[in-house]
């Protein structure tokens, strides 16, 4: 045949493509769906309105292969290899009965009836595992990002999912089915309203098993978990030091603190101060690392860097080199900037000094002076700042909030231990004073000796 114009060909392509559609059409309606499980048997029907059968063919049809199963002709029955113990023909009806069955069975059977095509019959038998009891477990489930809820069955297929939310249908469109074992439940942005108890109900043709979950949605993630630990360890170094500065300086002038106990406390304090600050310091840039950089953060991190370095130099001279503490102050009147000063840990507070003897310049000093109580508050602030937002962010979830007792009363008195020890070796000290015997007295007195001038009069009388 010749084509002469389009649209003839057109034609011819439609027909090409509509007849195969309808013949698909055909088979679809005439096919039959039976389900059954493992092991168990199942009656494939022959063609009802049979009246005399003398002739029965029953094949499977699986991929594209076929195997008959058996043959029947005139009261002549053969049945096939692999079937011949589990396989029963019903001659009467010309109905199969297929037993002890298995997932390999599944598939297409036809039925062939006095060896005429038309009075054959199709039927899809799917052969299914009962489905176990599905796992459920939750991924990410964090305030403000996204978590997903997983239903998974280890044995069996199912073809359906569905999703409770305490006792409330989810729509279908919430989840999907990633196989025939697993099915996922989106949680976009996560919040306190995603808590409660979930169940997923997995089922094929055969069997269904429902299993919950209470889901609780965390308010703060793991770092963020790190920056109220990290703020609130932070907290108890400031209130421990704000402790040791503000101690000497309750103390009646007569009785203060001074020489060696007052330079360990001294350098206790300061370096407690420089910790509190860096840990402070960490949470921010913790912080800034979840949460994004925020000028709320970065100006205190600024001064806090700022405290670390002064308050590590003093630590660090008193402890190593009092001896250019002792210089430092020699030029000056020591008998009344000693005692002034001792009061007050992070020493060159108020150095009544002749500026030009000094090795820092005078800004420097009075700096320096400031940095201990002013960094004490400074992380008290900042950390009480991140707490707050940490709080605010843990209201988002539905967990308990962390417990943190533990943390701040261990931290508190393992930091306390060396003040209280301090101060023990002062009031012994003080009993000295009027006994005139004690050994903590005896190290401080050589300290005294060590100063050109002596510190205090009342000490060596
Ligand atoms: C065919 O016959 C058998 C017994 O003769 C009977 O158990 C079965 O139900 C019949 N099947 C149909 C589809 O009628
Ligand atoms: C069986 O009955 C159906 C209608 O019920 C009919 O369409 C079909 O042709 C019949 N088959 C035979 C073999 O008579
Ligand atoms: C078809 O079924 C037979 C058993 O009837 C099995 O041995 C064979 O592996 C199956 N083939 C496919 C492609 O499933
Ligand atoms: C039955 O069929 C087998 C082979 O299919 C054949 O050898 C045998 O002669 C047949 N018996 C009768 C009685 O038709
Ligand atoms: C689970 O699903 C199956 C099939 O959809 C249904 O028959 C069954 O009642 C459901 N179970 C529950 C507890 O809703
Ligand atoms: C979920 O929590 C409720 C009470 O809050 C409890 O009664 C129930 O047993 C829990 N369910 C599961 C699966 O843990």
């Amino acid at each position: 045949m010749l084509l002469h114009h389009p649209v003839e060909l057109l034609g011819v392509l439609l027909a090409g493509l509509l007849v195969p559609l309808k013949q698909a059409a055909e088979v679809e309606s005439a096919l039959q769906r039976r389900v059954a499980m493992v092991g168990s048997s199942v009656l494939l029907a022959g063609p009802h309105n049979i009246t005399l059968i003398h002739s029965v063919q029953w094949e499977h049809l699986n991929g594209t292969a076929s195997h008959t199963i058996l043959q029947y002709e005139r009261h002549n029955l053969t049945i096939h290899m692999p079937y011949i113990a589990r396989a029963h023909l019903h001659a009467s009806n010309g109905s199969l009965l297929l037993e002890d069955l298995q997932e390999s069975d599944s598939g297409i059977y036809r039925v062939t009836v006095n060896r005429a095509e038309r009075e054959s019959l199709t039927i899809l038998l799917d052969v299914l595992k009962p489905v176990s009891h599905p796992q459920l477990w939750s991924r990410g489930l964090v305030a403000k990002a996204s978590g997903e809820v997983l239903c998974e069955v280890a044995e069996g297929r199912a073809d359906t999912f569905t999703w409770k939310k305490d006792g409330q249908m989810l729509p279908p469109d919430r989840s999907y089915h990633l196989s025939g074992s697993l099915s996922v439940l989106h949680l976009r942005v996560a919040k306190k309203s995603d808590c409660g108890s979930y169940s997923c109900n997995a089922s094929n043709g055969i069997s269904w098993q429902e299993t919950s979950l209470n889901v609780t949605v965390a308010g703060l993630s793991p770092p963020l978990q790190d920056v109220l630990r990290i703020s609130v360890v932070a907290v108890v170094f400031a209130a421990v030091s704000g402790w040791g500065i503000i101690f000497p300086v309750c103390q009646s002038e007569k009785l203060r603190i001074r020489g060696e106990l007052w330079r360990w406390l001294s350098a206790y304090t300061c370096g407690l101060v420089c910790i509190s600050s860096i840990l402070a310091g960490t949470a921010g840039i913790l912080w800034m690392r979840e949460e994004g950089p925020s000028i709320a953060v970065i100006v205190p991190e600024i001064f806090l860097l700022y405290v670390i370095v002064i308050t590590f130099l003093v630590a660090f001279t008193v402890t190593f080199q009092p001896t250019k503490l002792i210089q430092l102050k020699s030029t000056a009147d020591l008998i009344t900037s000693v005692p002034s000063h001792a009061g007050s840990p992070c020493p060159p507070v108020e150095a009544h000094s002749d500026i030009s003897s000094l090795s820092f310049p005078w800004p420097a000093q009075r700096t320096m002076g400031y940095a201990a109580p002013g960094g004490v508050l400074l992380v008290v602030v900042t950390s009480s700042f991140h707490m707050k937002n940490i709080h605010q962010r843990h209201e988002e979830g539905c967990t308990a909030f962390m417990d943190v007792t533990t943390l701040v009363v261990s931290t508190a008195a393992v930091l306390a231990l060396p003040i209280l020890a301090i101060f023990l070796c002062y009031h012994t000290t003080q009993g000295w004073l009027q006994e005139h015997d004690s050994s903590c007295a005896d190290k401080e007195r050589s300290f005294e000796m060590s100063l050109p001038i002596s510190m205090d009069p009342d000490l060596t009388s």
